[in-house]
């Protein structure tokens, strides 16, 4: 079976051609993804811009997808695309092409939920078996979820404010780094030696807000508010004309946040291990999915803690991480292989909360 996947929930116009082949590595027959930069002069994204820039684009980079998996539209099983969650006016784009397409060449339409295109990935890329704790760190969304099956995912704990890349995005932002945020402070956090490492964490302690609570909850804005405060400081002792922060403090207060932000997810994640145990549940693996899960030290800090708790880690490729068309066409591909089929009068949704979906529905 093939599928079309086509992704435009928030700044990136993806798509992919998928297969349900046997062999992980022979299942991404193309993988194309156009990540829009109009929204760098803002310093964040821009709804309104990353609609018309997904209509600009959309054609061409399923146009693209097609040709390099040297398919035509009459070889495909069906078509996919994210209806949801993220912001609207780019959900409708992809979402739109993806009916078009359906429509147009009479194969299967399926509404795909961007959050369970995340929760998923780690089947395309690693074959791993139901029940897996999910670790979702995204621009949007942290949360950590049980996923027992396609379509049945148990929430255990969520963010109460911001998401852990929106900290992140803000942060980078109040520190003066371009846009995309995440990165560009990972990067700077590198530039500390270990003498700097050592003076970040003196100089510059951070809150990990939630520590010890029992739950599996998240919470970034004390952390981003006390990142705030750090900078007026520094900015008010700063004698630069041109309003540019110090370099070496800034790559410190970089470090030290990551290592916040590390710490706030380990154990939040601990207390999910707690709770994995006493409810006997028979994880086969923890698996991270998202933005931020791009991030070297948090992947590292992970990778500790399933060895600790001698559970297997997956962290699918980073390609497969930050959003893309295959997530969804993958997605897709598991619920139209358990017969499902989506109506074209399929809403597009701003919300639409994991824990509302259910298990794929035999319609055709
Ligand atoms: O999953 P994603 O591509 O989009 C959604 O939000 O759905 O995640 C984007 C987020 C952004 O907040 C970005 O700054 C963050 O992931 N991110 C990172 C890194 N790479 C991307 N955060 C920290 N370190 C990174 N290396
Ligand atoms: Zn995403």
């Amino acid at each position: 079976m093939r599928i079309l996947g086509i992704e435009s929930s928030c700044d990136d116009t993806a798509a992919a051609i998928i297969q349900n082949h046997a062999q992980a590595d022979q299942r991404i027959l193309s993988h194309i993804v156009y990540s829009q930069m109009d929204h760098i002069i803002h310093g964040g994204v821009v709804p309104e811009i990353a609609a018309r820039a997904h209509l600009d684009k959309i054609h061409l980079v399923i146009d693209q997808a097609m040709k390099a998996s040297s398919l035509s539209y009459c070889d495909l099983d069906g078509v996919a695309a994210t209806c949801g969650p993220g912001l609207i006016g780019g959900v409708m784009v992809g979402m739109m092409a993806g009916k078009a397409i359906s429509y147009a060449h009479n194969i299967p339409f399926i509404g795909i939920n961007h959050l369970e295109g995340h929760a998923l990935t780690p089947r395309l890329s690693d074959d791993v078996a139901f029940p897996y704790l999910l670790l979702l760190v995204s621009g949007g969304h942290t949360q950590i979820l049980i996923a027992h099956g396609v379509g049945q995912y148990e929430c255990l704990g969520t963010t109460l404010d911001d998401a852990a890349g929106e900290c992140f995005d803000k942060s980078a932002k109040m520190m003066g780094l371009p846009f995309p945020g995440g990165p560009n402070l990972e990067n700077l956090a590198q530039e500390c030696n270990d003498a700097d490492q050592q003076m970040a964490l003196e100089n510059f302690p951070l809150p990990t807000p939630m520590r010890g609570r029992k739950n599996c909850d998240f919470s970034f804005s004390g952390l981003k508010t006390a990142v705030r405060t750090y900078i007026e400081k520094i900015a008010a002792q700063s004698d630069a004309s041109d309003n540019t922060l110090p370099r070496n403090e800034m790559a410190q207060l970089a470090y030290s946040f990551q290592m916040a932000v590390k710490s706030i997810l380990i154990n939040r994640l601990e207390y999910a291990f707690t709770h994995i145990k006493q409810q006997n549940i028979p994880v086969n693996a923890l698996v991270v999915a998202g933005g931020v899960a791009a991030n070297k030290t948090i992947r590292h800090a992970l990778q500790e803690l399933t060895k600790a708790h001698k559970i297997r880690f997956i962290a699918p490729p980073l390609s497969l991480c930050t959003d893309n068309g295959a997530m969804i066409g993958w997605a897709g591909l598991e619920r139209l292989m358990a017969g499902e089929e989506n109506g074209l009068d399929m809403a597009a949704r701003p919300r639409w909360p994991l824990s509302t979906l259910e298990p794929p529905q035999r319609t055709r």
